[in-house]
């Protein structure tokens, strides 16, 4: 069971409002405590009467109401977590300047819990200079920003701007607010992993039966790479990691079955490649750096689930290493081997997309962001998708819990369930 937080939803005035009653009910369904903070605003978008059933609380918008119990401080000091869904550019411009002229900005200038907004707005007002200096300012004061996704907008128009989905923001909320998604998360409703009956041929068969995007991939060029490199010690020995090659393998299934034209850069699978892909195997970091440079020439995506050594050894012997010779302790120099992610993402075509992946042992939710916002940063790829693993976790496994962040370290989507589920949701994000 997951500790029942005290959590304050504010909704703001957008049409995104109504998603919020979405956000409301799984937190509640969670086992949490809800208290919905509305602007006068999101008012004339959701009406009262809706948030006060769904929160099972009074809904508080007024800063001259319940004036004898403190209530502009009371509500942020009681928070655990406040959530912000929709976050409209006047929200986080007020935020940023730390206005509080309403009770939902009393509320947060009152409250030392972490911050979660989702903003919504049209994408003109999302890259408008003021909101990008606005949402850095938040971010650097340690607010999490989750989304906004890109897709239909209010009007005819498409682009970033549109709240993420309730999911991902409860998702992201109670990951900010220290509980494990794993945990928390049962209440809403999540992609069933498969059940392991199936070989893989057969499954990534039945993805090109029932693509869940359509076709939205056709006559486009994915470079896949995938599996674990070795790097020989002698003719009998290498170095090499834990990689099945399962999550990569599922990226080149769901691509084709969205009708993208694949190459499969494979470095010992354990699973059989999708039929119909072009297979490229490799076994060596710096084969599969060639084989990936070469491809990507003429690719519009390039995904590198690969896990890559980052050393190999200085010298590869041609007989095999003797124990007369070596004694009881045998040193091996290691040399680095070059980032592949991060030439590629330096040398990337103009619209060319590029996705890197993390795998990380780190416990802690906000830590592992952290620390994929920072090999982000490094890599310079379009997202990474990041992923927690460890002795029981993450590989050989059939199913994937992964948070992918974009450039500029925002969450732009979390999803966990098959390898397949997850490769699909994956391929959303690119399209
Ligand atoms: N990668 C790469 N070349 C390398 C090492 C990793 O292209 N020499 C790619 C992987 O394919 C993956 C991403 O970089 O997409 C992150 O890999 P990861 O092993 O998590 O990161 P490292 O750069 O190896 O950093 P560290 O091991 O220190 O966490």
């Amino acid at each position: 069971m997951s500790p029942r937080l005290t959590v304050v939803v504010g909704v703001t005035g957008g049409i995104a409002a109504y998603k919020a009653v979405g956000v409301i009910r799984a937190l509640v369904l969670e086992g949490h405590s809800v208290h919905v903070v509305a602007t006068e605003a999101a008012l004339r978008f959701v009406g009262r009467p809706t948030l006060e059933a769904i929160s099972r609380n009074p809904v508080a918008t007024d800063l001259y109401e319940g004036v004898a119990e403190v209530r502009h401080v009371a509500i942020g000091q009681s928070a655990d977590l406040i959530v912000i869904a929709p976050a409209t550019a006047n929200t986080l411009a007020k935020l940023a300047a730390g206005i509080a002229d309403d009770l939902l900005g009393n509320t947060v200038l009152a409250s030392t819990a972490p911050l979660v907004v989702a903003p919504a707005m049209h994408t003109e007002m999302w890259r408008n200079p003021a909101t990008v200096a606005n949402v850095a300012t938040l971010r650097s004061r340690g607010v999490t920003v989750v989304g906004p996704a890109s897709g239909q907008l209010t009007g005819a128009d498409s682009g970033p701007g549109r709240m993420e989905e309730p999911d991902v923001i409860v998702r992201a909320a109670l990951r900010a607010a220290g509980l494990s998604p794993r945990l928390a998360v049962s209440a809403v409703p999540e992609p069933v992993a498969d059940v392991v009956v199936l070989s893989e041929r057969r499954r990534a068969n039945e993805a090109s039966r029932r693509p869940r995007g359509g076709v939205d991939l056709a006559g486009k060029r994915i470079v896949v790479t995938a599996g674990g490199t070795r790097e020989p010690l002698d003719p009998v020995r290498f170095l090499g990691n834990r990689s099945s090659g399962r999550q990569g393998t599922a990226v080149a299934a769901a691509a084709q079955a969205r009708g993208a034209e694949v190459v499969l850069i494979a470095a010992h699978l354990e699973v059989e490649p999708p039929e119909g892909v072009e297979l490229i195997e490799v076994q060596t970091a710096l084969e599969l750096q060639e084989a990936v440079t070469e491809a990507a020439r003429s690719a519009d995506v390039v995904v590198m689930t690969a896990a890559v050594a980052d050393y190999r050894p200085a010298v590869t012997r041609d007989a095999k290493i003797k124990k007369s010779e070596a004694g009881q302790h045998l040193t091996i120099e290691l040399v680095a081997n070059p980032d592949i992610l991060a030439g590629l993402s330096a040398t990337k075509r103009e619209g060319q997309v590029v996705v890197g992946f993390a795998a990380e042992t780190e416990p802690d939710p906000s830590t592992l962001i952290e620390l994929g916002r920072t090999k982000l940063a490094a890599k310079g790829s379009d997202f990474l998708v990041l992923n927690q693993v460890g002795w029981e976790q993450g590989f050989a496994t059939e199913s994937n819990e992964v948070v992918v962040l974009r450039r500029g370290g925002d969450i732009v989507m979390e999803a966990s369930g098959s390898k397949l589920s997850v490769a699909d949701r994956i391929l959303d994000v690119v399209v």
